[in-house]
């Protein structure tokens, strides 16, 4: 058998970096498997997009990836999650890959997000995009009625991360204000989900913004033990995952860009390929 036809590696996506704080803690859990990571850096950030617009660009991403011999792919951006990933499942995977999946993160973390409240009183920092998508509202609704939710978009935060400019004095501002504006919307909030695959870099700096009992959630370990429990209810689609235990990288922007930074989000050296969209 050729490369093409064992090579079956689980796919993550996200629109530059952030992605990478997921796959961490996937590959921590589940090292067995082999991974292929894409991020659209040419285009990020993704959370002031139309909804179009980031369909659009996250169909073609997934598309990619399939080619690339992924039958699984986990959309490891909230934005995608939000804005692309129903019409993906509903509409585009039934016509071009009925026997391919596309999971998204936002669903993993509303599931468990009740078990984390005493006040009932939780809070979302995403981005403007997924804030005013309205998908945690709707989503923790069904699995937890009695919450109530409160939201804040943090649209300077992707590009502060992004642009490495996050350690820096100047993201303070940007972070003292949002954080500050989610708790002025109610101070009871005792739980706070990271709703963007990118903050988990600055959770320091959002905690230290924050009383001490507020539990502040990053998605990564969330998600990880999701799609363990997700392979296990579908063998199905675990046999069709190759186990050589390999990591690639691919960007859609400059190779020695992404890998100075996509080390920091990582955690370990990144060497990435270039992906032409
Ligand atoms: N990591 C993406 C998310 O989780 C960032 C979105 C962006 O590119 O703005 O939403």
């Amino acid at each position: 058998m050729n490369k093409q036809n064992t090579y079956k590696p689980i796919g993550v996506f996200d629109s530059g970096f952030g992605g990478l704080t997921v796959l961490k803690e996937i590959v921590k859990e589940m090292p067995q498997y082999d991974y292929l990571y894409l991020g659209d850096n040419a285009r990020a950030p993704y959370g002031s997009r139309s909804f179009e617009t980031v369909y659009e660009y996250t169909l073609e991403c997934v598309k990619h990836l399939f080619d690339m011999g992924c039958e699984l792919v986990i959309l490891a951006c909230n934005t995608a999650s939000a804005k692309a990933l129903r019409t993906i499942q509903q509409k585009d995977l039934p016509l071009i890959a009925p026997n391919k999946r596309v999971l998204g993160v936002i669903r993993p973390t509303t599931e468990i997000i009740g078990n984390y409240t005493q006040s009932g009183c939780v809070g979302v920092l995403g981005t403007a995009g997924t804030v005013s998508s309205g998908s945690y509202l709707v989503e923790i609704e069904k699995f937890f009625p009695d919450l109530k939710v409160y939201q804040e978009a943090c649209p300077m935060w992707v590009p502060l991360i992004e642009n490495n400019e996050y350690q820096n004095e100047g993201a303070d501002f940007f972070i003292k204000k949002h954080v500050t504006n989610l708790m002025q919307q109610q101070p009871n909030i005792d739980a706070i989900i990271l709703g963007c695959t990118h903050y988990p870099l600055i959770i320091d700096k959002i905690k230290s913004y924050l009383p001490s009992n507020v539990e502040v959630l990053s998605q990564g370990p969330i998600v990880a033990k999701g799609l363990k429990e997700y392979l296990q209810r579908h063998p199905e689609m675990e046999v069709n995952c190759s186990k050589s235990g390999t990591v690639s990288f691919y960007t859609t922007d400059l190779p020695e860009t992404f890998d100075k930074a996509a080390t920091l989000f990582y955690g370990a050296p990144v060497t990435s390929k270039h992906l032409a969209l």
